[in-house]
């Protein structure tokens, strides 16, 4: 038997957990799962607001047939956002609910007939509109962005719940606890961090926009399409998200390096010593060959310093750092600390590319690049340590 749970009296939980994908999006390591929320208010008339993804249909039109029985049909679909993860369920909603109205915006709707050719029964709304339940009001917030153009999000106003699409969502299935008096945030701290950063933060400025145009709403439940439902203490995932995308960080160093054959990341591990030495705890040493590009994203939105190393590689940087720096420099997150080192056998490259990504992305440069030649020496060990106190000092500042 599935199970709904009741956010309000007559607002439901719907979602579905999924532990079976690997890769969010093909790309995203799901080690502990995820799950995609749908909602459903009943009242006068049926609302959804968004679905799930398509490997899920069954049990969620099951979900719904639950509540509302096999005699009554849903009134509305309100598509926050119309990437699959959320809309794989529409093309079996319309099939089992023909006359249901597809609630969106204009761009919603070029997404709605891309993909699924359906150009009747749409409800278009725009910033600001409200659709009247019954008991319950609706308004609509167009939120660009967060995640893809389309993006909006729906505010009851009869219960203060903001369902709020991908914002304030994160990785991580619902084991049991729906909401976020129900679980250890010990857990979903970081998944959340994870979440935001490889998918939304390339977009914090659109984020930190969305909330602008949410004002002084009273805000009692926020909704997301993934993760905890905040009923109890709502503030804090707002705050979270709020630091994040305004690229507050934590005092803390992430090295992340890539070594063929063990040079560089001794002198990974020197600095990483080194900066120990001089008091600060937050210290995380990666090695980008194994650590995957996901966490590596999510250690640099947390921590203030960064510090990068590469062997030389066909004269350029290692590929895994070269994906990484490609990668940073397309989500542009700001406001760090930066170092750089490396080594090389013959005719380097591998630091020199660093210095463009380090040209590229505008980071603070604490220090001197270390670039060695073969197996580090003593003065090669000496510059990581001027590099290792010259990043604590400048985080010890702060
Ligand atoms: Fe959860 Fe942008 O989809």
């Amino acid at each position: 038997m599935h199970y709904t749970v009741k956010v309000k009296e007559n607002v439901h939980w719907i979602g579905v957990n999924d532990r079976k994908t690997h890769l969010f999006e093909n790309l995203w390591p799901l080690e502990n799962g995820i799950s995609y929320n749908s909602y459903l208010i009943d009242d006068e008339k049926v609302a959804l607001i968004d679905t799930v993804n398509y490997s899920s249909t069954e049990e969620y039109l099951d979900k719904i047939r639950s509540i509302i029985g096999g005699d009554r049909s849903v009134d509305y679909l309100i598509v926050n956002h119309m990437e699959p993860d959320h809309s794989g369920a529409i093309r079996a909603l319309v099939e089992k609910y023909p006359s249901v109205k597809i609630v969106g915006n204009v761009k919603t709707f070029k997404i709605v007939e891309a993909y699924y050719g359906y150009k009747d029964n749409l409800y278009e709304v725009k910033n600001g509109d409200e659709l009247d339940l019954g008991q319950h009001k609706l308004k609509f917030f167009s939120t660009p962005w967060v995640h893809w153009p389309e993006t909006m999000m729906t505010y009851d106003q009869t219960d203060k719940i903001l369902f709020s699409g991908d914002a304030f969502g994160s990785f991580g299935s619902l084991d049991g606890g729906i909401f976020d008096e129900e679980i250890n945030f010990n857990f979903y701290e970081d998944e959340m961090r994870r979440y935001f950063s490889n998918i939304v933060g390339k977009y914090s400025n659109m984020v930190q926009k969305a909330f602008k145009k949410l004002g002084e709403l009273d805000i009692q439940v926020v909704a997301s399409t993934h993760g905890p439902v905040w009923r109890n203490n709502p503030d804090k995932v707002l705050s979270l998200y709020d630091r994040w995308s305004k690229f507050e960080t934590e005092t803390g160093v992430v090295i992340i390096f890539g070594s063929m054959y063990g040079n560089t990341e001794k002198m990974a591990d020197y600095t990483a010593r080194k900066i120990a030495e001089r008091g600060i705890k937050n210290i995380r040493v990666r090695d980008a060959s194994k650590t995957h590009l996901s966490y590596l994203i999510n250690d640099v939105w947390r921590y203030k310093g960064v510090i990068l190393g590469s062997a030389a590689y066909n004269a350029g940087m290692m590929p895994p750092m070269e994906h990484f720096t490609r990668t940073m420099e397309h989500i542009s997150p700001k406001n760090h600390y930066l170092g750089l080192f490396g080594s090389y056998s013959w005719k380097g490259g591998g630091v020199k590319t660093l210095n463009k990504f380090a040209e590229n992305i505008d980071w603070e440069m604490v220090a001197e690049p270390v670039d060695v030649k073969g197996v580090p020496d003593e003065d090669a060990f000496k510059a990581c340590e001027t590099l290792a106190e010259a990043m604590a000092d400048k985080l010890l500042q702060e």
